[in-house]
């Protein structure tokens, strides 16, 4: 029996690993955390003994004592879960992606000293934590990140100037939490699965491709040094990620549909950088380290606030991202303090940039 802590519970990916765990005989739910809806109904629902609203998710791991914590929240309020579950050596299903963007050192170093398993629930990171398995380091040139280039895809800079929050939350092909859904949009999801990447599998940034492949069937490749790729093919459904690193190595079945492969056809094409510049300012601030992803991640957050409260233009968010990033000084992040004040000052530097001159 696999004991699961749920942060996140209320969210998209939590609603969906509820229904994972409730299928698998060998999994529990021992408790669940959201941010401030309440949690009465899955709680007494799944007889969970551990369940909070909001509050320190540091002291309802450590009252539950998990097998695997699955940390769904939504961006930078993830960083202490993921720092907690890493340095305790626990199983980290890992989807809030920001944590390891923001603290992608502290994180790493933290799970060199826990030990633990870290299983990336992403499905482009799922993608290649299966195609890159049992590999030798020597034998991979590459990977290939694909991104659906979201609602907006072939549209030039101009004529995404007056694109709406609504509109930018009809996402063509993955039904996901608000933030997740505008950073598709815009393709700041693909930058932060950029950084992601990095300190998932610990590739150089120029080993790290990404390419706009709209149906989403194809979630992500490895490219080997012989010339030969390797694919992950899968309907777009976050059910098989989930379930993957909640039963891994047991790779348990999913309802999901299987693939119908006749009639199906890939395509692929570029990132169209002018339109939507953030992946290349997620490669610069990777490159840059310290905490330049920290800021990316945290300008990102508050420009996407914004912009779904009708504050600000859908373009403008990766302006006010990259005005932020030019604007830190980006110094590495010593300990957990030092994150959260790096953290904190990229959001004072991108809400000034919010308000009228
Ligand atoms: N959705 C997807 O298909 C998908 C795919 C890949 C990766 N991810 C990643 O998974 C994470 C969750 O995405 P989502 O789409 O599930 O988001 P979501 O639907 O917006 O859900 C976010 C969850 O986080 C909770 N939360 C928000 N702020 C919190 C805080 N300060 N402390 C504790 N909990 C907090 C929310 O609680 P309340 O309900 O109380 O606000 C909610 O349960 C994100 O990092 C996203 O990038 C999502």
């Amino acid at each position: 029996m696999r004991r699961v802590a749920l942060l996140g519970a209320t969210g998209s990916i939590g609603r969906q690993a509820i229904e994972v765990v409730a299928a698998h005989p060998n999994l529990r739910l021992c408790a669940l955390q959201s941010g401030s809806t309440p949690l009465d109904e899955p709680a007494a629902a799944h007889g969970v003994a551990h369940f909070q609203v909001g509050g320190s998710a540091v002291e309802l791991l450590e009252r539950s004592e998990p097998d695997i914590v699955l940390n769904a929240v939504v961006g930078f309020a993830g960083v202490e879960a993921t720092l907690w579950a890493l340095e305790a050596g626990v199983t980290l299903a890992l989807a809030n992606k920001e944590s390891l963007v923001a603290a992608g050192e502290l994180a790493t170093a933290a799970h060199a000293r826990g030990g633990g398993v870290l299983l990336p629930v992403d499905s482009e990171h799922s993608a290649l934590h299966q195609c890159l398995a049992g590999r030798e380091a020597e034998t991979i040139s590459g990977v290939v990140l694909t991104a659906s280039g979201g609602p907006f895809r072939g549209r030039t800079r101009s004529e995404l100037a007056d694109v709406t929050a609504e509109e930018a939350l009809r996402h063509p092909t993955w039904s996901m939490g608000p933030k997740i859904t505008v950073d598709s949009a815009t393709l700041a999801n693909k930058g932060l699965e950029l950084i992601e990447t990095h300190w998932l599998f610990g590739l150089p940034y120029e080993a790290i491709e990404v390419v706009v492949h709209p149906t989403s069937v194809v979630h992500a490749l490895v490219r080997f040094r012989d010339g030969a790729l390797l694919a992950h093919l899968g309907l777009p459904d976050m059910r098989v990620p989930i379930s993957y690193a909640l039963t891994y190595p047991e790779r348990a079945a999913t309802p999901v549909e299987p693939l119908v492969l006749e009639g199906l056809t890939l395509s692929f094409e570029p990132v169209d950088d002018e339109a939507f510049p953030l992946v290349s300012l997620a490669r610069a601030a990777g490159e840059r380290g310290g905490t330049a992803p920290c800021a990316y991640n945290a300008a990102n957050e508050v420009a996407v606030a914004a912009f779904l409260e009708g504050r600000l233009r859908f373009t403008e968010i990766a302006d006010v991202v990259a005005e932020t990033l030019a604007s830190v000084d980006g110094a590495p992040a010593r300990d957990v303090e030092d994150l959260v004040e790096a953290d904190g000052e990229a959001r004072r530097l991108a809400e000034r940039r919010l308000q009228p001159a």
